[in-house]
């Protein structure tokens, strides 16, 4: 029998970022992580996915930290472990695009505080949107790696895959991620794509699931089989539910084959001993739902990410709405056709269901457009696959509203300057102007609470020196 060629499986670790944002809203703290960093760093991943995302919103708007100063202990910690972050395109981490000198800088200061894998999606999958960023991560020697933002619908064939893949490889990235964001891609299917795009480029191919339809684990086995290159797990105390297959379990799954990993189990044990009461806690005080916990089967059904279910449910509680759920969940994918069909992921997921619930609770379909749904179909978020409707662009824009064609980022003048000029009283590090582009009243308000913490710091080592500090 012919030995067969050892291929073994690539893993990157997602507990640091993706795990916590998918179940417990993102609030794992810097404290809570950095305990357990020296034993991830000996495990061996490929890379730890532990920046970018909504990370750096919550740290600045719940837990009141510099995300910049966590990345340089994570930096410190992880001696031996690459060090990846999940980045917007021109949106960065943000909401909206920003102008290029932005980008360029984000990209610049991530790199230069320890990045050394970034992850680059488009909403739209508007090659456009990335090319700063994919050129900036190039000259910083950081490997760009560039995300299908991955979808269903008459527009996502094979064929319009593997075309995207060879323009990703044409633009100098690295490797190329299928991020899978809302659990949608079946075992079988993965076969067809994972093979198709092996086919059609030499680069590295990353895939990037959830569990929330509950097929994730058997989509990796068929990825792996069909020649993927690396995978996203996560540390079983916050892997499953709405975030990613159990790290422990595709390393057992793969041992003894051509695809071992290699792994200690009895590390990773240790691993998972340290974040179980964290996980606990979680579920005790509320932030971890069981329901985050299950399989949700209306993933298939709605195509919705999970996320996003969860936002919906909140918007309309909040406006005393709650029987309208099905109604709303049957307006998304209208109006997703109406927007040209875009993939679900930020920001392009809140744009839509923002605008399914106002369809519904309106009582008239596009009766009130949000400003996010407008600058969809005038083109500033860029070019979707499918053309927009055009009954509703006119509804929503007007007869003869303008809108653009070009790269969007190319309307949009630098902003650094101006942005530099309006914090210069809080800064205290290069990075703050960066903050301050991305949230400028949640950094304000951070820098505020900065300046007071250090303040109350200074108070009390003045006391210890005039000896009335108390013993
Ligand atoms: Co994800």
């Amino acid at each position: 029998m012919a030995e067969i060629e050892k291929k073994p499986i690539k893993i990157v670790e997602t507990v640091l970022r993706d795990a916590h944002q998918s179940l417990i809203a993102t609030r794992l703290t810097t404290e809570q992580m950095l305990p357990i960093v020296d034993k991830m760093d000996k495990v061996g991943y490929h890379a730890v996915e532990c920046w970018g995302g909504a990370t750096f919103d919550a740290s600045l708007r719940f837990l009141k930290e510099d995300p910049w100063d966590r990345l340089r202990k994570f930096r410190d910690g992880f001696k031996n472990t690459k060090l990846q972050m999940l980045f917007r395109g021109q949106n960065i981490l943000g909401y909206r695009p920003y102008a290029d000198d932005v980008v360029e800088y984000f990209v610049q200061k991530s790199v230069a505080n320890g990045i050394d894998i970034i992850r680059i999606f488009d909403c739209l999958n508007d090659l456009r949107n990335l090319q700063t960023a994919v050129k900036a991560a190039n000259a910083e020697k950081a490997e760009a790696q560039v995300a299908l933002s991955y979808t269903l619908g008459d527009a996502y064939t094979l064929d319009y895959w593997v075309d995207i893949a060879k323009r990703i490889e044409d633009m100098g990235a690295n490797s190329i991620c299928i991020k899978d964001m809302a659990g949608l891609l079946l075992p079988y299917k993965a076969t067809e794509l994972v093979g198709a795009l092996k086919e059609a480029v030499d680069l590295p191919i990353e895939l990037h699931t959830h569990y929330t339809s509950g097929v994730a684990s058997m989509t990796y086995l068929k990825a792996v089989e069909a020649g993927v290159d690396i995978i996203d797990t996560a540390m079983s105390p916050f892997a499953l539910g709405t975030s990613q297959p159990a790290t422990e379990v595709m390393v057992e799954t793969f041992k003894g084959t051509p695809y071992d990993t290699g792994f200690d189990q009895k590390l990773l044990a240790e691993i998972a001993d340290y974040f179980r009461p964290i996980r606990d806690e979680a579920l005790d005080s509320g932030l971890l739902n069981p329901k985050n916990l299950g399989v949700n089967i209306k993933t298939l059904l709605y195509q919705v990410p999970g996320g996003m279910l969860s936002n919906l449910t909140s918007q309309l509680k909040e406006q005393g709405a709650e029987d309208k759920f099905y109604e709303v969940l049957e307006e998304v994918p209208r109006v997703r056709k109406d927007l040209g069909e875009p993939p679900l992921v930020t920001p392009s997921s809140q744009i839509v269901g923002t605008q399914a619930v106002f369809n519904v609770l309106m009582g008239e379909r596009y009766k009130m457009a949000t400003k996010e749904t407008k600058d969809v179909l005038s083109g500033k978020y860029g070019a979707t696959v499918k053309p927009f409707n055009e009954e509703v662009k006119k509804k929503v824009l007007g007869d003869d509203a303008e809108v653009i064609t070009c790269r969007p980022a190319d309307l949009i003048p630098d902003e650094l300057d101006t942005l530099e000029k309006e914090m210069a009283q809080y800064k205290q590090q290069d990075e703050d102007v960066l903050s301050y582009a991305l949230f400028p009243q949640v950094a304000i308000d951070f820098f505020k609470y900065r300046d007071a913490q250090q303040k109350k710091v200074d108070a009390t080592i003045a006391d210890t020196e005039n000896g009335s500090y108390p013993v």
